[in-house]
């Protein structure tokens, strides 16, 4: 039976790319989630029939509002929902069940490395029937009904055991409890030469996979494990607990600084990775060595050919513009296309639709390729090991070989999160208007060539989307990007994006912070970053 219960609005904020992320006691408040999965029932059409995707990351939260959903995907005439077992599915994997069994769409529940439990974050957002997150117009409209809504339709029959495999039905409505691992390993194991890694892995060869509490943990445990063979040493944090065990699951060299000191320490395994609380992002290391995302996605690009999914070559690949134009140059040998979008992986989606591209990536640690429409840990992992497998060459070796062959672009980014948002505003203004006088501009070595805020015209559908970032670019093609984040729950983080184009092969074995020590100082002059918001340095360092 369905119930239809009065309500007032409630949003005071647009959903961003990566749906709404608030504090789990906001979440919590009467009425809230519910308004906003009806803004998202009344934003799409819900022909008879239809299924629904939907799990989450494992948060606190997540089970909760996997019960209300259901309910309301019930009342709201959907006949089927698929839930991911104990309430789990890694983001990438949500997005694959998607498309595999065609479902209309499907509500993901995660706030991705923000931290979990009662006092932190839960988030909640809307993928479409081709996996991947909800474009502009829907999100749009969801925030509109949003600010109308005056009653939701929910049904009212008791909890779902979504803790057991099997079917259950309510009210109409199916509700097929599914092994949350089992076709996204599926899927995996086709992709990749699972053989030719197996042999790897027993070939002495070391590594260590952090899933940091989170969601990727049973999925690792199915790969590595059960399907490439791997000794159970070589996992770390594979229990995925409500609170990601009181950590900030963002694998980046602050955070997964666990992995981080066994990859660097005495006897440290041949290779290690972590990804992040929903399991769309990843970092990679060698024995001391790290990989920046942007090196990773033009090293995965220039050996394509060895990954059995990509043997007949590439479509075109993309990035995200404050990624490094490392993976641009791996597109110049290759002949094929590559597309410089805004951050966020939203606009790869359309470029992947229209097969324009089979590989993309940001340099936040988020690699991925057609397969799904999210980013994708796991898959980036093995394609390293792939890689490694069939190259029989260490990280390092592989890397340093990349950039003998293609130079490098050396990289890096500065965070200063939490300032207020009057500040950072007013950093970007003041170099805003500077604009007209920064041109042939120089700073010690770099000369100021052009700068902008970039805009981006989707060659798909025409959309436009303006003031995505400052770029200050030098003669010698090395960048500076200015952007203020878009995720951020507390105040205005903003970024600085370096990277400085170094072909002198004596000069790679740097240490990019000290490569780019002159570049930092570049920004920080332009920016007046000190002086209007009182940082004397960030807070995160990637
Ligand atoms: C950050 C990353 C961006 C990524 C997004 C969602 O967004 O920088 O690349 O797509 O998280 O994972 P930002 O906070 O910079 O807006
Ligand atoms: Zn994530």
């Amino acid at each position: 039976m369905t119930k239809i219960i009065a309500t007032t609005p409630f949003l005071d904020q647009k959903p961003g790319t990566s749906g709404l992320r608030k504090k789990v006691r906001v979440f919590q408040q009467p009425h809230y989630l519910e308004n906003f999965v009806q803004s998202i029932f009344d934003s799409i059409t819900i022909p008879s029939g239809a299924t629904l995707t939907l799990g989450g990351d494992g948060r606190f939260y997540n089970r909760v509002a996997i019960q209300t959903i259901i309910k309301m995907a019930a009342a709201n005439g959907f006949s089927c929902v698929l839930v991911g077992q104990g309430g789990i599915l890694s983001t990438p994997a949500a997005s694959h069940l998607i498309r595999k069994y065609q479902t209309l769409g499907g509500i993901i529940l995660s706030a991705s490395h923000n931290p979990a439990g009662p006092s932190d974050d839960f988030g909640i957002k809307y993928n479409t029937a081709n996996g991947g997150p909800a474009p502009e117009k829907i999100t749009e409209a969801i925030f509109a009904k949003s600010k109308v809504i005056s009653e939701y339709k929910t049904a009212n029959f008791v909890d779902i055991d979504i803790g057991t495999l099997g079917e259950t039905k309510r009210d109409g409505l199916t509700v097929k409890v599914i092994d949350p691992v089992v076709d996204y390993a599926d899927l995996m194991t086709s992709m990749f030469d699972f053989d030719a890694i197996k042999s790897l892995l027993k070939s002495g060869f070391s590594m260590k996979f952090d899933a940091m509490h989170a969601v990727t943990g049973p999925y690792a445990k199915e790969l590595f494990l059960s399907r490439l063979g791997a000794a159970e040493n070589c996992l770390m944090n594979c229990e995925v607990s409500e609170t990601f065990g009181g950590g900030h699951p963002d694998p980046n060299l602050t955070y997964a600084h666990e992995l981080v000191e066994i990859l660097y320490g005495k006897n440290a395994p041949d290779f290690g990775a972590a990804s992040d609380g929903d399991g769309d992002r990843n970092m990679i290391l060698g024995k001391n060595f790290f990989v920046t995302p942007s090196d990773s996605l033009a090293i995965i690009a220039a050996n394509a050919k060895l990954i059995s999914a990509y043997s007949n070559g590439l479509a075109g690949v993309a990035r995200s513009m404050p990624t490094s134009g490392a993976v641009d140059r791996v597109a110049k040998k290759l002949h094929i296309p590559c597309f410089e979008t805004p951050t966020g992986w939203k606009f790869f989606g359309n470029l992947m639709d229209a097969d324009k591209v089979t590989l993309c990536g940001e340099e936040s640690f988020g690699t991925g390729s057609n397969h799904v429409r999210e980013k994708d840990g796991l898959w980036a992992v093995l394609c390293w090991l792939n890689i490694i497998a069939a190259k029989n060459m260490s990280v390092e070796a592989i890397v340093k070989t990349h950039w003998a062959e293609y130079g490098r672009n050396i990289y890096s980014r500065h965070d200063y999160e939490a300032i207020s948002a009057v500040l950072a505003n007013g950093v970007i203004a003041h170099i805003k208007v500077q604009f007209a006088t920064l041109p042939n501009k120089i700073f010690g070595k770099y000369t100021i060539k052009t700068c902008d805020d970039f805009s981006y015209t989707d060659p798909i559908d025409g959309s436009v989307s303006t003031a995505q970032g400052i770029r200050i670019l030098f003669d010698d093609g090395s960048r500076i990007v200015f952007r203020l984040s878009g995720t951020g729950t507390e105040g205005a983080t903003l970024r600085i994006y370096l990277e400085a184009f170094e072909p002198d092969v004596s000069k790679h074995h740097l240490d990019a912070q000290v490569a780019l020590r002159e570049m930092i100082q570049v920004a920080l002059e332009i920016s007046q970053l000190k002086q209007r918001t009182g940082r004397e340095k960030p807070t995160v360092i990637t």
